[in-house]
């Protein structure tokens, strides 16, 4: 169903030195909540998330677990990451793997053109590095230890040592693209949001940018230099090229790198500079185009901080998605937390929406109006008489709502269209107690009205439900299915998704949507 536009969107791969928490899964439900959209919209759409597999931080999960690092690799990745996918109901075109023959054949083909075109000199290293981060730090970026480090300098980020390196390695010339990379940010101002990022990155490539090091001789776990197999890439730099690895860049078949990308990636925050700075520099140095996009998300907090093993805040997807199922995991993450801002999750608060909005909004919403036409029409879905202005102000929101959910997405704001699509849902319910249907049922003279009413009110709910489709692909497919609308609800526009008419019958809905859940016992995170 592609009208021909191209809509490529990427996660970042994940470090496999541990198991996914809710803020992984976060970027993962948000790329593919843009992803399912942009299908229904009939682009072109191809969804990329995966995994990074090399450096010292995996090489010292694997060691720490008596297993070499592709075998904890292969553990991490079939016992954790994948399944994740499927516990989100995440429909991703691709997985790569750092480890990939294809990854390691395209970084190896873009390590050596930008060799040869005289990008990469080698040089004496010294400086700090943090294996938390997997970044050079400078000294700006420590701050002083405390009880077990106290007296050492420890990451800002990871408060752990940092490591003092002076090798013999390669660099790449990074300070040659500070204009460029400034006259980009400029010109395109869209090129790195929200603001507030885009802000902080230009400050930072203001101040001057150094030249990097990419390589390192002291560990083998990573992909070996061309001309120098003593020397094995920066992980970050071998991470970012999966983007254009997976498409086939370097490869006898880079048809889906020329469909495709320029890429939009969804990252976090965090990982603003990588994307922002080095990646489009190191685009810039082999010809190719810079990312269509990079937006850094906010930061997932548990209790207002960091999500932390030790403290015992870390949650993991399935605990949320045992309990109220992978719909409502999707929906929480994106209607109530702001894209683009820090947001705190809690139990209460998800238990909260998911009954105010889900259950008695939503899903109510769907079973009353099922219910009733069953009950008034034996299923049949009446044809509509004379329009009322509370009739016709329904019919007009819905269309308004599919227009700005539409905008939003395309905007990159996804808690704008789900609150667009939910002001629907609030609207159809003051419509229906308004109207009564339940009264006009009593008066054989108001059969027509009634009709009118209920088949209002269902082409309404099927609007809300082609507009939640992406975010709640299992709710809204069962509702397809008792609305007799046919097909898949995944088939339907996005962008027309006014303009559906109801279909000639429903049928009961078996269970409700989303059943009550019991609020968790306290402290149960
Ligand atoms: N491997 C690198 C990325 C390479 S991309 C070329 C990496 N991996 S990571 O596993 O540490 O984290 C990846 C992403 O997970 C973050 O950028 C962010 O998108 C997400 N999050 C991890 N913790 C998070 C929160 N607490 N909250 C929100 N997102 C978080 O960095």
């Amino acid at each position: 169903m592609s009208d021909g536009s191209s809509f490529s969107i990427t996660t970042p791969i994940f470090y496999v030195n541990d198991v996914p928490h809710i803020g992984h899964a976060y970027t993962e439900v948000a790329a593919d909540f843009l992803a399912r959209w942009h299908r229904q919209r009939g682009d072109d759409t191809w969804l990329l998330t995966g995994t990074d597999e090399h450096g010292q931080k995996i090489l010292r999960s694997a060691v720490a677990n008596d297993m070499t690092p592709r075998e904890w690799a292969d553990r991490l990745v079939e016992t954790a990451w994948l399944p994740l996918l499927n516990t989100l109901d995440v429909a991703n075109d691709d997985f790569i793997r750092t480890t990939d023959e294809r990854h390691e054949r395209g970084v190896t083909a873009f390590l050596q053109k930008l060799y040869d075109d005289g990008y990469i000199y080698s040089g004496d290293f010294e400086g700090f590095y943090c294996v938390g981060c997997e970044e050079y730090k400078q000294p700006s970026d420590l701050v002083a230890g405390t009880g077990p480090y106290e007296g050492q300098q420890v990451c800002a980020i990871h408060s752990i040592p940092v490591e003092v390196l002076s090798e013999r390695n390669y660099f790449f010339r990074m300070s040659d693209f500070q204009q460029r990379l400034l006259d980009l940010y400029e010109s395109n101002p869209q090129f790195i949001q929200p603001e507030s990022v885009r802000n902080e990155v230009i400050r930072f490539v203001s101040q001057g940018l150094r030249d990097l090091s990419i390589s390192r001789s002291t560990f083998d776990w990573g992909i070996k230099l061309p001309w120098d197999d003593e020397q094995v890439l920066y992980v970050w730099f071998d991470a970012l090229l999966n983007y254009i690895t997976a498409l086939g860049y370097g490869s006898d078949d880079d048809e889906a790198f020329r469909r495709l990308w320029p890429s939009v990636h969804v990252i976090g925050k965090d990982i603003a500079r990588f994307h922002a700075v080095i990646w489009p520099a190191m685009l810039m140095a082999a010809d190719v185009p810079v990312p269509e996009r990079v937006f850094g998300h906010g930061w997932l907090l548990v209790g207002g901080e960091k999500m932390s093993k030790s403290k015992g805040t870390g949650i993991v997807p399935v605990e949320i998605t045992e309990r109220f199922g992978s719909d409502a995991f999707r929906y929480y993450f994106l209607r109530a937390f702001v894209f683009g801002s820090d947001g705190s999750f809690s139990w209460e608060d998800i238990s909260n929406r998911y009954h105010a909005e889900l259950a008695n909004g939503y899903g109510n919403l769907a079973s009353r109006i099922i219910a009733m036409l069953l009950r008034y029409f034996d299923g049949a879905v009446p044809a509509r008489g004379a329009l009322t202005d509370s009739d016709t102000a329904i019919d007009e929101l819905a269309e308004r709502v599919t227009g700005r959910a539409d905008e939003a997405m395309l905007a990159l704001q996804p808690h704008l269209a789900i609150a667009a699509a939910y002001e629907l849902v609030e609207a159809l319910n003051g419509y229906i107690t308004e109207q009564q249907p339940w009264v006009l049922a009593k008066d054989d003279a108001q059969r027509e009205r009634l009709g009118t009413v209920l088949t209002t009110a269902l082409r309404g709910l099927g609007t809300v439900s082609v507009l939640f489709s992406p975010v709640m692909p299992k709710a809204t497919e069962t509702l397809w299915a008792s609305i007799g609308a046919g097909g898949s609800i995944a088939d339907q526009r996005v962008d027309r998704a006014w303009e559906w008419q109801a279909a000639t019958t429903v049928s009961p809905l078996e269970n409700g949507l989303f059943p009550r859940v019991e609020q968790p016992e306290q402290g149960a995170a």
